[in-house]
C-alpha cells in the first residue's frame, strides 16, 4: 500500500468459479494476486485497499453466510469471518458493492486495477466510475487508472521467507510424486496410469497439481506441452515426466526423463548427458549479479557444442551459436520465474536489458533437446528422442539452492535409482 501512495486505491476481484461443461465446475483456484494480497480463498469477492483511510484501509466485499446455500455448497466465510480470520479491517456483503464501493473511491487520485482480464470486472469498474460521476453534487472520479500488475509483479518476484517455505514444500511434494511415478514407469504401463500415480501422491498429501502433468514416452516427448498421456510405454523408450505440485497456492515445476527399462541406450545417453551438463551449467549461473541471458546462454553453449560434436548440427559451434541453429532442437528458453503461478509474475528484461538476478528470486531451470521422429538430417538412432530436465532453483546470496535436488539428474544415479524400484 505504501508503494501505491496515500491518495491511491487498489481494487481487484477474486477469480470467478469457472465451469468445465454445462453446470459442472472446475476445481476452484483463487486468483494469484488476490491470494497474495488477502489470502481470502472464496470466489465472488472484491478487495479494496485504501491507504490512509482512517476507518478501514483493507476492505473486502464477499458472500454472506447463508444457511440454505451452505447445505448445498459448503461453508462460507462470511463478512465477520473475513475480518476475524483474514486480518481485513472491514467487510461488506458483495451484493452491496455497487452502493458502497463508489463512495470509497471518491476523492482518490489514482486507481490501481487489472484491466482487460475479466470482462465482467471491467464492466463493473465502469459502472462504479459512472455511479461516482453521477453522484449528487458530482463525485471526484480517480484521474489516473494504473496497471496493478506494474505494482504487484515486482513485489511477487521477490519471495519472503514464508513464501520460500511454501515453495520448498511444493517442491518436496512433487519430488515424492515423481518417485512414486517412477515405480510405475515400466514397459507395458500406460502414460495415464503414471499420471494417476502423480495425482494420487499429490492429493494424498493434500496438494494439487500446479498444471496438468506431461507424461510423454518415446517420440511424444518431442511435443513440448504433450498432455494426452494415452500411450503404452515400450521397452527401450524414455519417458519424460513434467509434473509439479501446488501447495497453498505456491507451485513447483519439475521434469525428469528416465529410461523405461532402467537403462539408457547409447544415443539416449549421449543426448541425456548433454542436457544434464547444460542444466548444471545453467544452474551454476543462478547467482546474484548474473543476468537471465547468462543462465540461458550457459545451457545453449553446452547443447550447441554437444550437438555439433555428435553431428546433429553441421559446422562448428561458433557458427551454430551465431545462426541459432540449436533452436531446431532446443526451441524454448531455459527457464521462467516460479511462485504463485508456474510461469510467475515479474519482468525478464528491464529497460531492454536482461534482468539481473537477486537473492529471493525463484526460477525453473529446464533445458532440453527434442529431435523430431521425422528429422532425416540426423542419424536414425537420435530420431524421436526428447529430453528435458527441470528443477526449482532459489537465488541466494551464496549461490543457487535447488529445491528439487533430492531427485537425481546424473545418468548413473538415475539408473541406480531405477534399479532399486522393484
Ligand atoms: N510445466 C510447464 C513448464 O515447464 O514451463
Ligand atoms: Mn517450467
Ligand atoms: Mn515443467
Amino acid at each position: 500500500m505504501r508503494m501505491a501512495g496515500g491518495n491511491a486505491a487498489i481494487v481487484l476481484a477474486a477469480a470467478p468459479q469457472r465451469l468445465r461443461n454445462a453446470d459442472a465446475p472446475w476445481p476452484y483456484r483463487q486468483d494469484s494476486d488476490f491470494h497474495y494480497l488477502s489470502g481470502f480463498p472464496e470466489p465472488e469477492a472484491v478487495l479494496a485497499l485504501l491507504p490512509g483511510r482512517p476507518q478501514a484501509e483493507c476492505v473486502l466485499f464477499c458472500r454472506e453466510r447463508d444457511q440454505l446455500d451452505e447445505r448445498w455448497h459448503g461453508k462460507r466465510i462470511g463478512t465477520e469471518g473475513a475480518v476475524t480470520g483474514f486480518g481485513l479491517n472491514d467487510a461488506f456483503p458483495i451484493d452491496d458493492i455497487d452502493d458502497i464501493l463508489p463512495g470509497l473511491l471518491e476523492g482518490r487520485e489514482r486507481l490501481y486495477c487489472h484491466f482487460g482480464r475479466e470482462p465482467e470486472f471491467d464492466a463493473h469498474l465502469l459502472t462504479w466510475m459512472r455511479r461516482l460521476h453521477d453522484a449528487r453534487g458530482g463525485g471526484v472520479v480517480p484521474r489516473e487508472l494504473m496497471s496493478l500488475g506494474y505494482l504487484l509483479d515486482e513485489l511477487r518476484l521477490f519471495k519472503s521467507r514464508g513464501e520460500l517455505k511454501l515453495l520448498r514444500r511444493a517442491s518436496q511434494l512433487a519430488v515424492e510424486a515423481h518417485r512414486a511415478a517412477y515405480t510405475m514407469a515400466q514397459p507395458g504401463c500406460y502414460e495415464y496410469a503414471i499420471e494417476a500415480e502423480l495425482l494420487r501422491s499429490m492429493r494424498a498429501a493434500g496438494a494439487v497439481p500446479s498444471y496438468p502433468p506431461t507424461v510423454a514416452s518415446g517420440k511424444n516427448a518431442c511435443i513440448l506441452h504433450y498432455a494426452d498421456n494415452h500411450t503404452r510405454l515400450e521397452c527401450g523408450d524414455l519417458v519424460l515426466i513434467d509434473a509439479g505440485a501446488e501447495w497453498h497456492c505456491y507451485a513447483s515445476d519439475i521434469t525428469r526423463t528416465i529410461p523405461v527399462d532402467g537403462h539408457f541406450t547409447g544415443p539416449q545417453r549421449e543426448l541425456y548427458d548433454l542436457v544434464q551438463t547444460a542444466q548444471s551449467a545453467a544452474i551454476s549461473m543462478v547467482c546474484p549479479g548474473n543476468d537471465w541471458d547468462s543462465v540461458h546462454g550457459a545451457a545453449v553453449r553446452v547443447i550447441t557444442e554437444g550437438l555439433c560434436a555428435l553431428g546433429l548440427l553441421p559446422g562448428d559451434p561458433c557458427a551454430a551459436l551465431e545462426s541459432e541453429a540449436y533452436k531446431r532442437y532446443f526451441m524454448h528458453k531455459t527457464g521462467h520465474w516460479l511462485g504463485l503461478d508456474v510461469h510467475d509474475a515479474g519482468d525478464y528484461r528491464v529497460d531492454g536489458q536482461p534482468r539481473v538476478l537477486e537473492a529471493g528470486m525463484v526460477l525453473a531451470v529446464e533445458p532440453g533437446i527434442y529431435v523430431p521422429q521425422g528429422d532425416t538430417t540426423v542419424a536414425e538412432a537420435y530420431r524421436g528422442i526428447g529430453i528435458r530436465i527441470e528443477d526449482v532453483v532459489v537465488v541466494t546470496a551464496s549461490g543457487p539452492e535447488v529445491l528439487s535436488a533430492d531427485l537425481p539428474t546424473v545418468a548413473e544415479e538415475v539408473e541406480d535409482m531405477l534399479a532399486g524400484r522393484g
